[in-house]
């Protein structure tokens, strides 16, 4: 295999959950482009042109039941679940949380993801620092049923982002184990800021976030595409050796922060690193 086929997708058949917009579309039509055969899950249409569409409700246990009968039985070599909502949205427990694992754990049952597949999810720089709060999660990561998940976040007050994102980025880890018993890979990307139109219906807190970092080393937030590219890589055959990482697609702003090389981060990486009492 040469360098460039192992980054190619060429006869691969990928799903793309959350692939309507932002971070999602960027890394449907890249997939495209690198030759793979795309579904697009999506609660908003996909405009991606020679892609298959089929709708799902995240949020609605009974809309990813249909949306798998309407995938049909075919194997999958990669699933990215990209979906996610903001803070206010009703349901966001199982939007950003409940809803992929429900679709991933099925996948797998129904052998959709096997021997050589690759999952790569999007969380966020709101998931890192997961580790001090892998205990209280770990209640969360050994329910496997979609109500008493979301039952179970919404009765802890951790029906949020923050949590939901942290609880993205735990799974993940310790899914790398179990996973590669199938020879299933797993990983995510914790993207910063990020201009999308998520983040612009949310301006002033998430492309807020780090601008003044931005500003200082002179780079701008990043796009989709440049997302895209990390997730895109993860699940791909070059990255066949990497599961259960939480890649930081930040700029170096997480990275400047919890080293005081840029003091003005210090405290938000040491929140997120749990060392602020
Ligand atoms: N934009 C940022 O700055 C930023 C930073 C870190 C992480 N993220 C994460 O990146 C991911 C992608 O977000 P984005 O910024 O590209 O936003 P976006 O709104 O452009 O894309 C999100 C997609 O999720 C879909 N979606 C929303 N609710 C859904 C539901 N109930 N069921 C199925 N699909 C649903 C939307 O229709 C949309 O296509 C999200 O998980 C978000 O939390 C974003």
């Amino acid at each position: 295999m040469s360098l460039s086929d192992s980054f190619l997708y060429a006869g691969k058949r990928v799903l793309v959950v959350g692939g309507a917009s932002g971070m999602g579309a960027a890394t449907a039509e890249l997939v495209k482009d690198a030759g793979a055969d795309v579904v697009v899950m999506d609660v908003a249409e996909s405009k991606l042109d020679g892609a298959t569409f089929i709708k799902l409700n995240l949020a609605e246990k009974d809309s990813i039941d249909a949306a798998l009968a309407e995938l049909g039985d075919g194997k999958l070599d990669a699933l990215f679940s990209c979906a996610g909502v903001a803070d206010g949205t009703p349901g966001i427990e199982r939007i950003n949380f409940v809803g992929h694992r429900y679709l991933i754990d099925r996948l797998v049952e129904k052998g959709a993801l096997g021997q050589g597949s690759a999952i790569g999810a999007i969380s966020s720089a709101a998931g890192l620092g997961w580790e001090p709060n892998l205990e209280s999660l770990r209640p969360l990561l050994e329910i496997s049923d979609y109500d008493e998940g979301a039952k179970w976040l919404v009765d802890s007050g951790k029906a949020d982002y923050f949590n939901t994102k942290q609880a993205l980025c735990a799974y993940v880890a310790t899914q790398a184990y179990p996973l590669m018993k199938k020879g299933i890979r797993i990983n995510a990307i914790c993207p910063g800021p990020t201009d999308t139109p998520l983040a612009q219906a949310n301006k002033e807190m998430w492309l807020g976030f780090g601008a003044d970092y931005r500003e200082e080393v002179g780079i701008e937030a990043s796009t989709p595409l440049e997302q895209a590219y990390p997730l895109v890589f993860l699940c791909s055959a070059a990255a066949g050796a990497i599961s259960g990482i939480t890649l930081v697609s930040d700029g170096g702003y997480f990275a400047a922060g919890r080293t005081d090389a840029y003091p003005p981060a210090a405290d938000i990486a040491k929140f997120l690193l749990g060392l602020l009492s």
